[in-house]
Parts: C-alpha cells; sequence; structure tokens
C-alpha cells in the first residue's frame, strides 16, 4: 500500500479531475425542474405501487412501512392526488431547492475565517477537501495515522482509507472498519467518519478513551468510498446515488449497497439498470466492491464494520433480507440498541435500531457482506434527519452537521468497545455530578461482558477523599442484571470525592473504569449546594398561558399519550407536566406561538435554574422555521432569548440556565417558554417539567460538628448533639454512616476538635 502526502494527493485529484471532465462548467448540468419531494401516506399495497410507479427516485429508507418520500414531478404529485392517495408536499421546487442549498453552501464558504481545517463542520465540502483533511491529519501525527489508496474507482480516483491506531505492533490488534459515502447523495455522511479520525487523531493524547480504543484497535476508515459518485453529485447531478458505471443504452450506474455478494439479486434489487438499486451485472461487478472486499477480506480480525448513510435515523442490522439466515442477529440486535442509545445520549436524536429486512428488504448490502461474508457484526447506519423532519433529507441544513457528526461518532465508539473490550463499564453521570457536603451517596452501574470471553467478576469500587493519598476499597454489592451498587463515604464541602470501578475478566485481567483507574479517576465536587426551589407541575405555582397560537396552547396534566410526537409520560416521574394541547390525537401548536410565564422567583447570585423540555416535530413543512424557546426576565421587564431549540427530539431533554451566562441574579425571575408553528405547519409538541433553582451553599457554613447552626462551635453544640441523638435527627450522624448511634459521640468529639 502507498503512503500518500498531502501535494500527492491533491495532485492525483487534479489529474483525475481533468481527465474525466468533471468540473461544473464543463459537463451539463442535470436540473430538477418541475420535480418535486412528497410523502406519500399509502393505506395499501397498490397505493404504495402507484406511487412508486410515479416516482423519479426513491429518496426515503423507509419503503415499505409508514409514508415514503418519493422525488415525483408536479404532474405526477397531482395524478396521485387525484386517485386519492396521502400526498404532503416536502419540497415544493426541487430546483429551487438545489439552488438554495448551492448559494447557501457557496456563501458559508466565503464567509468562512482562514487558517482553519479543509475540513469543518459548519458546512458541506466536496471531495477534494475531505482528501486535504485526511492528508493534514496523518502529517500531523504520523506515530498515530497513515493513509493509503486500497484501490480504484471505475473512473481511476484512489479509494482513500486511514489506519489509525497508537503506537507500536498493531499486528495483534483486532480491526474495526468504518466508511461514508457509499451513495453519492448522502452528504452528510463523509463529516461523521472526518470527526472520528479526528477524534481518534487529535484526541489520543488528551481523551483516556480514545487513547484505549487506539491502543487495543486498528482502526480502518474509509471516508468517501463511492468517489466517482461524490464527485458526479457536485459537479453535475445533485441526487445521484450509484456510482458511475456506464451500463449502455444511456443508462448508468450500479447501486454499490445491492452489489456485494450476500442474496445477491434478491429482493429489494433491481435488474433494471436504469433503477437506482440496480444491481449491476453480476455479484461484485463493480471496481469500488472488489477493492473493497480485497481489503477486508485481508484483516485477519475484522470484529465490526459501519457503512454511513443517510437519511432516516436508523440503526440497522443483519438480516437485510428473508432470504439470510444470521446466526448472531440477537447479538447484534444488542450492540445496535447500544449504538442507538449512545446516540440519543449525545444530542437527544432518536435513531431506531433494527433489522434491516424490517425496514424494507435490500439484497446485496455492504453490511450485509461484511456480517455474512466475513462473519463480523456489520451495520448501516442512517443519518439525521429523520424520515419525520420533513424537510429536503439529502439536503439538510448545515447547522445539522456538527450534531449529527458528534452522535455517530458516539456509536461508532460504543460499538468498537462492545466488540473488543473485554468488560465494559456503565455509569450515569448524574451518580456524580454533585456530591453534598458531609452525605454518603449511593451509585449504581453495570459491568457488560458482550464478548463473553470476560465474566464480572472481583467487582470492586476505590475511592479517596480529595484528590491525593490512597484509596479505600469498598464493596459493591450485586443487585441483578449485571450491575452493582457501592456507597461512598461522604466528603468534606469544597473537596473532591474520586472513584474508579474495577472488574476482572475469566483470564485473569483486571480492568479498570475510568480506563486509568487510579491515576484518572471520576471526580466527583462536594458542594453543599441546596435545591431552594422545585416545580413538578403537580400544582400551580402560578403560571399564565398566552400567544397567537389558534391551537395547542400550553396545558398541565398527565400526558394523554397519543403520539404525534407526544411525550407518553412527565419528566420526572411525578405524573404532571406543562404541554401544548394535553389530548391524545391532533393536539399539536398550529398558526403561531403558545407562552408559558412563570411566577417570579428567587435567584441568587450563583444560582442554577434546572429544567426538563420536550421539542418534537414529526411531520410536514421544513425544519427550523419553528422553534421552542427559553426566555428570562430579571426586572418584571423585557424577556431575552437564552435557548433556542430547533432540533426535534423524541425524548425529555434537559438544559440548566446559569447566573451570570443566562440571567443576572434577581428575586424577580420569570422565566417563559415558547413554542411554536409557522408556515408551512408542522405537528409541533413541545412540554416542560421539572423546573428547580440551586442555590449555591456556603462552604464556609457548613461544619458538621456545629449542630445548632449557630455557626460556631461551642459547649452548646454538646447539649444539640444530644438532643439530636434522642431525637434521632439526621445531624446526630457526625461519622457518616447513615446511622445514629453512639459512636457518633466520638465523632463529634473527633469532629469538634477537627474544628471548622
Ligand atoms: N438505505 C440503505 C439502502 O437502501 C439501507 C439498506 C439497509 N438494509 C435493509 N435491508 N434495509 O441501500
Ligand atoms: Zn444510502
Amino acid at each position: 500500500m502507498k503512503r500518500s502526502t498531502p501535494t500527492m494527493a491533491i495532485a492525483l485529484i487534479m489529474a483525475a479531475g481533468a481527465a474525466f471532465g468533471q468540473t461544473a462548467k464543463d459537463l451539463p448540468v442535470v436540473r430538477y425542474d418541475g420535480q418535486q419531494v412528497v410523502r406519500v401516506t399509502h393505506k395499501t399495497g397498490e397505493e404504495l405501487a402507484r406511487a412508486l410507479e410515479l416516482t423519479e427516485s426513491i429518496w426515503s429508507e423507509r419503503v415499505g412501512r409508514g409514508p415514503v418520500d418519493l422525488q415525483m414531478s408536479a404532474e405526477n404529485v397531482a395524478l396521485l392526488r387525484a386517485e386519492g392517495i396521502e400526498v404532503e408536499v416536502l419540497v415544493d421546487d426541487l430546483q429551487a431547492d438545489v439552488e438554495r442549498e448551492q448559494a447557501e453552501i457557496a456563501a458559508r464558504q466565503a464567509a468562512r475565517a482562514r487558517g482553519g481545517d479543509a475540513v469543518e463542520y459548519d458546512n458541506y465540502y466536496p471531495f477534494d477537501d475531505h482528501v486535504t483533511f485526511i492528508n493534514q491529519l496523518v502529517n500531523e501525527r504520523p506515530d498515530l495515522a497513515s493513509v493509503s489508496s486500497i484501490g480504484q474507482t471505475l473512473q481511476g480516483r484512489d479509494i482513500w482509507t486511514v489506519n489509525a491506531t497508537g503506537p507500536g505492533d498493531a499486528s495483534d490488534r483486532p480491526q474495526v472498519a468504518i466508511n461514508s459515502m457509499i451513495h453519492a447523495r448522502e452528504w452528510i455522511t463523509p463529516p461523521a467518519t472526518a470527526y472520528l479520525m479526528e477524534s481518534l487523531i487529535r484526541g489520543y493524547d488528551s481523551d483516556p478513551r480514545v487513547r484505549n480504543l487506539m491502543d487495543t484497535v486498528d482502526w480502518y476508515i474509509t471516508p468517501i468510498f463511492n468517489a466517482d459518485g461524490y464527485v458526479y453529485a457536485w459537479s453535475t447531478e445533485r441526487y445521484w446515488r450509484k456510482n458511475r458505471r456506464n451500463n449502455g443504452g444511456g443508462s448508468f450506474g450500479v447501486d454499490l449497497n445491492r452489489n456485494f455478494d450476500v442474496d445477491w439479486g434478491g429482493n429489494g434489487a433491481s435488474n433494471d439498470p436504469n433503477s437506482d438499486v440496480y444491481h449491476g451485472p453480476a455479484p461484485a461487478s463493480e471496481p469500488e466492491t472488489q477493492v473493497m472486499v480485497a481489503f477486508l477480506s485481508g484483516l485477519d480480525d475484522l470484529r465490526a464494520h459501519v457503512d454511513t448513510h443517510s437519511y432516516s435515523q436508523l440503526v440497522l442490522h443483519s438480516p437485510g433480507t428473508f432470504a439470510q439466515s444470521v446466526p448472531n442477529e440477537a447479538e447484534l440486535a444488542a450492540v445496535a440498541q447500544e449504538m442507538s442509545d449512545a446516540i440519543l445520549e449525545t444530542n437527544g436524536a432518536f435513531y431506531t435500531p433494527q433489522r434491516g429486512l424490517d425496514l424494507y428488504e435490500a439484497a446485496g448490502t455492504f453490511a450485509d457482506w461484511t456480517t455474512s461474508g466475513l462473519s463480523t457484526f456489520g451495520f448501516t447506519i442512517e443519518a439525521r434527519p429523520d424520515a419525520g423532519a420533513g424537510l429536503n433529507g439529502f439536503s439538510p441544513p448545515a447547522s445539522l452537521i456538527l450534531p449529527t457528526a458528534q452522535e455517530i461518532y458516539q456509536s461508532y465508539l460504543v460499538m468498537a468497545e462492545v466488540r473488543t473490550q473485554p468488560l465494559r463499564f456503565v455509569i450515569d453521570s448524574s451518580y456524580y455530578d454533585d456530591f453534598e457536603a458531609d452525605e454518603s451517596r449511593q451509585i449504581v452501574f453495570s459491568v457488560l461482558d458482550a464478548l463473553n470471553t470476560g465474566s464480572d467478576n472481583n467487582v470492586k469500587v476505590f475511592a479517596r477523599q480529595g484528590d491525593s493519598g490512597s484509596y479505600t476499597e469498598l464493596s459493591a454489592s450485586p443487585i441483578g442484571n449485571d450491575m452493582y451498587s457501592a456507597t461512598l463515604d461522604a466528603g468534606a464541602c469544597d473537596t473532591t470525592v474520586e472513584f474508579y470501578l474495577q472488574a476482572m475478566t475469566s483470564t485473569g485481567t483486571t480492568v479498570d473504569f475510568p480506563i486509568n483507574g487510579a491515576s484518572a479517576p471520576i471526580v466527583a465536587d462536594v458542594t453543599s449546594d441546596v435545591v431552594a426551589y422545585t416545580d413538578n407541575s403537580e400544582t400551580d405555582p402560578g403560571w399564565s398561558v398566552s400567544g397567537n397560537a389558534s391551537d395547542g396552547q400550553w396545558e398541565r396534566g398527565v400526558p394523554d399519550f397519543g403520539d404525534r410526537g407526544d411525550p407518553a409520560t412527565d419528566a420526572d416521574g411525578s405524573g404532571q407536566c406543562w404541554l401544548t394541547d394535553n389530548v391524545a390525537g391532533n393536539s399539536d401548536v398550529d398558526g403561531g406561538e403558545t407562552i408559558l410565564t412563570g411566577p417570579a422567583l428567587d435567584a441568587p447570585a450563583g444560582s442554577r435554574v434546572g429544567y426538563r423540555y420536550w421539542y418534537n416535530d414529526t411531520s410536514g413543512g421544513e425544519i427550523n422555521n419553528d422553534s421552542f424557546r427559553v426566555q428570562v426576565s430579571v426586572d418584571g421587564g423585557a424577556f431575552n432569548t437564552v435557548r433556542t431549540v430547533t432540533t426535534a427530539s423524541g425524548s425529555w431533554r434537559a438544559d440548566e440556565l446559569l447566573e451570570g451566562v443566562d440571567f443576572a441574579a434577581t428575586s424577580d425571575l420569570r422565566l417563559r417558554f415558547i413554542a411554536d408553528d409557522n408556515d408551512p405547519q408542522n405537528v409541533i409538541e413541545a412540554g416542560v417539567d421539572a423546573i428547580e433553582i440551586i442555590v449555591p451553599g456556603d462552604c464556609s457554613n457548613d461544619c458538621i460538628a456545629d449542630v445548632n447552626g449557630d455557626g460556631l462551635l461551642s459547649p452548646t453544640d454538646f447539649t444539640a448533639w444530644i438532643n439530636a441523638f434522642n431525637s434521632n435527627a439526621p445531624e446526630c450522624d457526625q461519622n457518616n454512616d447513615g446511622a445514629c448511634t453512639p459512636a457518633d459521640f466520638t465523632a463529634w468529639i473527633n469532629n469538634y476538635n477537627t474544628g471548622c
């Protein structure tokens, strides 16, 4: 394999460009005049068949179940309507939308600060920028990464593949392969692999999780697999999908994701060369397929693979057709679930984990081939937006690039960990967000053995008070389902409690979490912060509702779950929350905004206002013309907008407003939550719950031996302790063992002598 330098890579691309004339100037650019993108909600198989007959190109990845997104001429859309088939227009004028996208890309490019990376996450970038970026990264850290051409496309472009792994001999490390851009129009996918490469290479020194995954895994990343298609989609035909094979008779392109030798030619692939899912003349007939097959077959211990597509927000696993049988289906499903969870946790976006065939059958796909042909774990990710967001799914706003790249990156990491690490620990950060001073703290975590090569033996927790000194071993009690609990001793105010988890594999290897154990533990801040105010929506402390929405005003209640984007439950489990129009069925916001304004609250210096919110959008119109906004007023006067949420999610999300950042200290803090639905109308559903104000405690006042709380240590505290003992009050517990016993007397003397 040859190693490239940036200049070589660029020279090669320019040569390829010149040889094949792939520039916008030279080639007639395919126009989309009179074309629309519509969502068809078919009620019968006949209706679906009729819609597919009239379509120019199938856009959505959900054909077969639920609505489908189709590119279609306006005349054919009218025909469908006349036949009584339910059609919703997503993109009214596709040519205008292509021009809109091109103008936006050019404007962002022009406004871009100089001196940045060749690829950033603020915009879409063409093939040569991606190649430049690859070389830039590899040249930054030749000790961690190299780039090679694993072979050429039909038109002679190199299929660049980055090998990233920690220093030292990598020959015994298991491999993970990730690619994007197999389908030319799925432009949000190369940023996901760019983000992966960048994070692995630039995060190696600072991020222990990355370092571990680099030191124990040999990564192969192919950002642009279908290079000919990607270049062609930029220069000539924006919504091109396949490679650039000349099939004869004026037809071009083989769908590389139907060309692999797994149930080749089966259901969901077409033998019509004009079809977008044309499987080609023979299994692996295409040079791109052959190059990838040869390359991956040469890896001796490939543990997992992701083929990254867009759009629909899915994590798909084998089998992709009923004709295949996949022995490890249950394990594949479990890993897909973990990948989906990791995505959800990143930015709140839900990607449905499911079998490929439960979406629709597709024979000859890349990921089915890695699963069956290479006996590994292959996945197909469909990136944002989701099928319900109601926009041009292949040309989403550039604001989606970064969150999409971040969340898919997390799923790559989790997949690699599950498939290569002997044990995995999962602990929710809410267990160590903040410790309260002088209170012991229970933590709960899981020790997972996804590879079935280890076992969760000898589970331990090591903890210390403060940031130096030795750790104390605590016992961890199994509580079922691979979960454990442990109780950490209290820490003093304004210090830290530090801890790490440990377990042993069946082969006797000890694994720590975080990976560097004692030298880089989990650090919990110990504060005396107090929750000074809570509103769990069970009562109404004085909210008012206003706004010009024609329907869907805020209401308080237990969610009347009817789907259409509603939450099924409130956020904090108390039962009630605030919701936009709390009835099942058509209950979303329409025709403007609905405003929920709260009562005056006390928010002193250093306080934080926590709240949970729901914002979902399940159909119609275009993204980003609707929003959920949070406003604050500190003086009974004007409201400032401090949050604008336009990313829909089918989950409750948490946020905090900070004094000094989002608002100034006041005794008259008013919160406002606004949900709006503008033209064209979407299904907008919003909710608010679990409002709390956290006020910083003053550690200097926090003195455990000062039992009567007068701020002084004096003999009167002895009497106060006796009283606390007799009445079993919390202040009795001086040794923080959670109980009030005579031993607390000695502890009080010690605390008293230690002073405050
Ligand atoms: N959107 C991809 C394609 O059509 C996904 C295929 C995934 N597999 C499946 N059986 N649905 O190429
Ligand atoms: Zn695709």
